[in-house]
C-alpha cells in the first residue's frame, strides 16, 4: 500500500486533505455525531477506513496539526484502558487540546444527572465530546444537549462504533479485503456493544457473519440482523476466516447466564483444537480486555501468526484520528464554533 505522506501531512495544500480529496464532508456523519455504525453508509465507512489507513502508515512519532485549536473532552463513566488512551493519543497526535474529565472525582459522584453534567461541560465549549457510559442510548441523549460533536465510545449494550471501525481496518490491512469473508463472532453477544457495531459494519462491507453463543447469551432477534446463529462452536467454526472472541461481560449480566468459567471455556473457549476446524489460516481477534482460559487459551492469545489482538489496539489510534478529523471538519468554521 503506497501512501502519499505529503497528503496525510497536509503539506502543499491550503486545506486539510480530507476535504480536498474526499467527498465525505460535513454531512456524511449523521447529525455531526458518531453515535453508532447503524445509519452510516458504505462510502462513509470506506472513507474513514481509507483515511485511517493513511494515518496508520505514518511514523509512530509523527505529530500533525490538523486539529490545532480544537478541544476534545473525554468522559468515561465506565472503566477503560485502551479506548480512553487511544482517543487521548489520537487527539494529541492530531494537534487538538485534550481534557480527560475525571468522573471518579467529579460532581457526577455527588449525584449530578447526565444532562446537568452535559450542560456544565458544554459551557466550556468543547468541540468534540467522547463519552463512554453504562446506559444504552446515553450518547444520543448527550448529543441533544450539547453543541459539541459527540463520539460514542461505548454505550451499555448498544454500540461501540470506533471499535468496529478499527476491527475492520485491522482485517483490511492483514487480509486485504472484507467482502465475502466468513467471520464468526463468538461468546457474550447479548451484552456486547462491540458485537452489535461489528455486525452492522461487517454486513455493510459484505462479510458473511455468524454468531456462536450459548442460548443464554444471545438476543432472540439476532438472526433478523442477517447473521447465522450457532450454539455449537465446533460446527460454527467450520469454514471461517476470522474468529472474533468477546469477553464474558459479567457486569451487565442479570444472573446465571453462564455455567462455571471452566465449563464455558470447554464449550466456547477458543483452543488450538477448535481453531483447527476453521480455515487453515484463520485469524483471531478480541477487542480486549481478554480473559485467558475463559474465552481464549493463553497459548492462542500469544500466537503472533494467528492473533490480530495487538494490531487491533494499534489501529485504534489511527481510526480515532480519522473520526476526530471527520467530525472536526463537520463543525462550523473555527470563528463560529459553538456559537450557534
Ligand atoms: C470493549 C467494550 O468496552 O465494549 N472493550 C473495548 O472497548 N476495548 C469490550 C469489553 O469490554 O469486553
Amino acid at each position: 500500500m503506497s501512501v502519499d505522506i505529503t497528503s496525510v501531512m497536509g503539506m502543499n495544500t491550503s486545506q486539510p486533505p480530507y476535504l480536498a480529496s474526499d467527498p465525505m464532508g460535513a454531512s456524511a456523519l449523521p447529525n455531526k455525531h458518531l453515535l453508532g455504525i447503524e445509519g452510516l453508509n458504505r462510502p462513509t465507512i470506506t472513507s474513514l477506513l481509507d483515511r485511517a489507513n493513511q494515518f496508520a502508515d505514518l511514523p509512530a512519532r509523527e505529530q500533525l496539526s490538523h486539529l490545532k485549536g480544537i478541544t476534545v473532552f473525554t468522559i468515561f463513566f465506565e472503566n477503560s484502558t485502551r479506548t480512553r488512551v487511544s482517543f487521548d493519543l489520537a487527539a494529541r497526535k492530531m494537534g487538538a487540546s485534550v481534557v480527560n474529565v475525571p468522573v471518579a472525582t467529579s460532581s457526577i459522584k455527588k449525584g449530578e444527572s447526565l444532562i446537568d453534567t452535559a450542560v456544565t461541560l458544554n459551557a466550556m465549549h468543547p468541540d468534540i465530546l467522547v463519552m463512554r457510559h453504562h446506559n444504552s442510548g446515553a450518547s444520543l441523549l448527550l448529543s441533544k444537549y450539547v453543541n459539541a460533536a459527540v463520539i460514542n465510545a461505548g454505550d451499555g449494550r448498544h454500540e461501540h462504533p470506533t471499535q468496529a471501525l478499527l476491527d475492520a481496518l485491522t482485517i483490511r490491512r492483514r487480509v486485504g479485503y472484507i467482502e465475502g469473508l466468513n467471520i464468526a463472532i463468538c461468546g457474550d453477544i447479548a451484552n456486547s456493544r462491540v458485537a452489535r457495531s461489528n455486525i452492522h459494519l461487517l454486513s455493510i462491507l459484505g462479510a458473511n457473519i455468524r454468531v456462536i453463543s450459548p442460548t443464554t447469551l444471545v438476543p432472540t432477534h439476532i438472526t433478523e440482523m442477517g447473521v447465522e446463529l450457532y450454539h455449537d462452536m465446533e460446527e460454527g467454526l467450520q469454514g471461517t476466516d476470522i474468529v472474533m472472541l468477546l469477553r464474558l461481560q459479567q457486569e451487565r449480566m442479570q444472573g446465571a447466564e453462564t455455567p462455571s468459567q471452566r465449563e464455558y471455556f470447554r464449550r466456547y473457549g477458543l483452543t488450538r483444537e477448535k481453531l483447527s476446524l476453521a480455515n487453515p489460516k484463520a485469524l483471531i481477534m478480541h477487542p480486549g480486555p481478554m480473559n485467558r482460559g475463559v474465552e481464549i487459551s493463553s497459548e492462542l492469545a500469544d500466537d503472533v501468526e494467528r492473533s490480530l489482538i495487538t494490531a487491533q489496539v494499534e489501529m485504534g489510534v489511527a481510526i480515532r484520528m480519522a473520526c476526530l478529523e471527520a467530525l472536526a471538519f463537520g463543525l462550523t468554521k473555527p470563528d463560529q464554533r459553538n456559537m450557534k
